[in-house]
């Protein structure tokens, strides 16, 4: 037997596949939507949350605030100012550009977010909590427990929040995507050209969650942060205003922790630290290492006289003092007053008989060299109560954005406010159609004229628009009909103001006759879709019945934030066969991309793909992959004929964008197909996949695939 290794260096491993062929096809993101890993089975969280008493859980965690523990010492006797910081640093997350990040799945828990040198402590902070979540178990998710929490630890510092919704669910793996080209932390290349972020990103440094406190790469110039902390919030979905106040509502409490150099002392992150540190990271080997000894990160301090209060001292100390910089005891650089009188106005987290300077960090003071943000600092100076009040606005954004539209909140302290950013959609009506209504609309629908493939493509750029990461998107709202979504290339606004109105007319006809139960636009784009899938099958002579759940309601145009709304815009969708050219991903894993915010597996996105060609509902009516002879029926074609060994294909120019298929013997041209048709002949597990539904006898299986996978798009915003 050889004996066990030491070191990780010692260890004998194996390059996984990804790492001998690293530009294979990687589907790891489609298998996080298989289920069968996840501990929690059929798990109703909304039936185990209605059983909760949130007043109790909210009483064990004000508790628990302030119950200081010798393991993790208590700045000034309480956790709220550091629990804050974990509730906000699990949504700071977020990005709009693709939903992903945020509260929801409390991702904090896992590498690589577990361990970025941002969230150093935090570990601690989810470790103070665990007695309340295992308390409370299934019924309180890690996700909705670290958000109520921030909000427990702003209420005992004497802020009233405006409210709280339940409901996010927790991962039980770590979300392996792109969170930046480095490979080093603590460094930056995720700037293109022109220095903007590239896409997705929003924080501006690999390892943090959003700009380093010392500037730019540490360049310590505030007027050179400006640009970055603008960029990080507004990639976030944050405006001006917004991200003035969230700094400094944030940095109004609590201190900043580098009490010992950081360099020498601090111990490894949590995924890097030994076995029996069980989970625990950042060990600190100056001193006692923990509380007046802690280090955090490379500053110090705290920025208000008051650090457990939420009070205005942040925008009075920042407006009334010249600041100048200063080194931190853990090496960083810092800013403090120039004035002598504000040397003790700050107590000492510790010790009753110590006092120090306010402090700032380099990105707080470009607050002051920006006139917009300064002006937003200067208002809430004079006006302490809408600093208060648009605080607690914004808290309520930065912590529920990515739980998707209120219909998703669980829980008695909703707020009955709608805001924009929710995506509000008007209440369905109480009583829902009939079947037989369905069936007399749909018979409408296929009496009209639109086509099969005009019908597919509608429902699909409805539908489709729909993104799990974030919830956004989708077919309710019926904002297919409007401002951004009716104008996107995508979606082929020519063909959109041919399809529309014939289902707006039949939606107005109904609806004159039966007015205690109207139909939506909404729910008409869906279902015109699923009778065209019914007819294609039926005419490939394998017929299917494709489930109908009604109850979509049509949003106004106010109701719709189009700036918003745009960052929901495919550059890719390779179910239509689409893809915009300049993109970091290629068509294919755009493809996966897309697949995993619609929650589909890779034998969904197959089946998908598959249908898809054979129903001719390519974007722009291109022919490219659609792979059959029948085009418009519902036939497994597209997998018979790319797997065809009588057709051999090649690249039509060097760009490898289009390719054509010809026959072997004759040269006769047979097909053309992008990258994202061949991938499913060229990637071993897609072609797996596409085997099983290329053998002879598999047509009913396809069928039936086909249409499970279909409705799960179609209902995938239907909560
Ligand atoms: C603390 C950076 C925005 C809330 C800190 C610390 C740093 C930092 C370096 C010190 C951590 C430590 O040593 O313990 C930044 C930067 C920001 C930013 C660069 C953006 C430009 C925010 C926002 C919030 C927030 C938006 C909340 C809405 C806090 C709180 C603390 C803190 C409450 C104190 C934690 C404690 O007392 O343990 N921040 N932050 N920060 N930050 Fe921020």
């Amino acid at each position: 037997l050889a004996p066990t290794p030491k070191t990780a260096e010692d260890r004998v491993t194996g390059k996984t596949n990804q790492e001998w062929w690293p530009d294979r096809l990687d589907l790891t993101a489609l298998r996080r939507n298989e289920q069968r890993s996840n501990p929690y089975q059929n798990f109703d969280y909304a039936a185990e949350f209605s059983k909760l008493d949130l007043t109790a859980v909210k009483a064990d965690i004000a508790k628990l605030l302030t119950t200081s523990q010798p393991w993790w010492p208590a700045d000034y006797g309480t956790y709220a100012p550091f629990f804050i910081r974990m509730t906000w640093h699990n949504a700071g997350t977020y990005r709009a550009a693709d939903g992903r990040g945020g509260e929801d799945g409390a991702q904090q828990r896992f590498e690589p977010l577990s361990s970025w040198p941002d969230n150093a402590n935090l570990d601690k902070a989810r470790r103070l909590l665990w007695p309340i979540k295992q308390k409370y178990g299934r019924a309180l998710s890690w996700g909705d427990l670290i958000v109520l929490t921030g909000n427990v630890a702003l209420e005992q510092m004497g802020f009233k929040v405006i409210g709280f919704g339940g409901g996010r669910r927790d991962d039980w793996a770590a979300e392996e995507m792109f969170w930046g080209p480095e490979r080093e932390m603590l460094t930056v290349a995720r700037y293109d050209k022109d220095g903007k972020l590239i896409e997705p990103l929003a924080n501006s440094t690999q390892g943090l969650i959003y700009v380093n406190p010392e500037g730019h790469m540490k360049d310590h110039d505030p007027v050179h942060a400006i640009d970055d902390i603008r960029q990080t919030f507004s990639n976030m979905g944050m405006d001006d205003r917004e991200t003035a106040l969230l700094i400094a509502g944030g940095h109004t409490i609590g201190k900043a922790h580098s009490a010992h150099d950081q360099k020498t002392c601090q111990g490894k992150e949590p995924a890097a630290a030994d076995m029996a540190s069980q989970g625990l990271g950042w060990h600190s080997t100056c001193a006692t290492g923990v509380g007046k000894d802690a280090i955090t990160s490379p500053l110090e301090g705290a920025w208000s006289q008051d650090p457990t209060h939420f009070t205005n001292n942040y925008n009075e100390n920042l407006l009334k003092y010249n600041w100048v910089k200063t080194k931190s005891p853990g090496g960083g650089t810092q800013w403090e007053p120039d004035d002598k009188r504000a040397q003790n106005l700050v107590p000492d987290a510790f010790d009753k008989t110590k006092r120090h300077a306010p402090m700032m960090m380099t990105t707080d003071v470009s607050l002051k060299l920006d006139p917009a943000w300064l002006a937003t600092i200067e208002r809430y100076r004079a006006h302490p109560d809408q600093f208060k009040s648009e605080f607690g606005d914004v808290w309520f954004k930065l912590t529920h954005r990515d739980l998707g539209p209120k219909s998703r909140y669980l829980g008695n302290e909703v707020p009955a406010q709608d805001f924009i950013w929710q995506d509000p959609v008007p209440a369905a009506p109480t009583k829902t159609l009939s079947t037989s209504d369905v069936a007399d609309l749909g018979r409408q629908i296929m009496a009209s004229g639109l086509t099969v493939p005009q019908l597919v493509r509608t429902a699909w750029a409805a539908a489709a628009s729909f993104r799990n990461t974030d919830w956004r998107g989708g077919a309710n709202g019926g904002r297919l009909a409007l401002a951004p979504e009716r104008t996107w290339a995508v979606n082929d606004p020519q063909e959109l103001a041919v399809v529309l109105p014939k289902l707006e007319a039949i939606r107005d006809q109904y609806n004159g006759r039966h007015r205690d139960r109207p139909v939506s636009l909404a729910d008409l784009i869906v279902l015109g879709g699923s009778v065209a899938v019914e007819k294609a099958a039926a005419d490939a002579g394998t017929p299917v019945k494709i489930p109908f759940m009604a109850g979509r309601t049509d949003a106004s145009q106010e109701q719709t934030d189009v700036k918003s709304f745009n960052y929901l815009e495919p550059k890719a969708d390779g179910f239509r066969n689409y893809y915009l050219p300049g993109q970091r991903l290629t068509a294919p894993e755009a493809m996966v991309d897309k697949a995993s915010t619609l929650g589909l597996t890779t034998s969904e996105m197959t089946v998908l793909i598959g249908g898809m060609r054979a129903l001719n509902a390519n974007a722009g009516g291109s022919s490219a992959g659609v792979l059959t002879t029948r085009p418009g029926l519902l036939t497994n074609d597209f997998f018979v004929n790319l797997l065809d060994m009588n057709t051999a294909w090649a690249p039509m120019d060097a760009t490898n964008t289009r390719f054509v298929g010809k026959d072997r013997n004759g040269g006769q041209i047979r097909w053309y197909a992008t990258p994202v048709d061949l991938s499913f002949g060229y990637t071993s597990e897609l072609r797996a996949v596409s085997e099983v539904y290329a053998t002879r006898g598999s047509q009913q299986q396809f069928v039936n695939d086909f249409a499970a996978a279909w409705t799960k798009v179609m209902n995938a915003d239907r909560f």
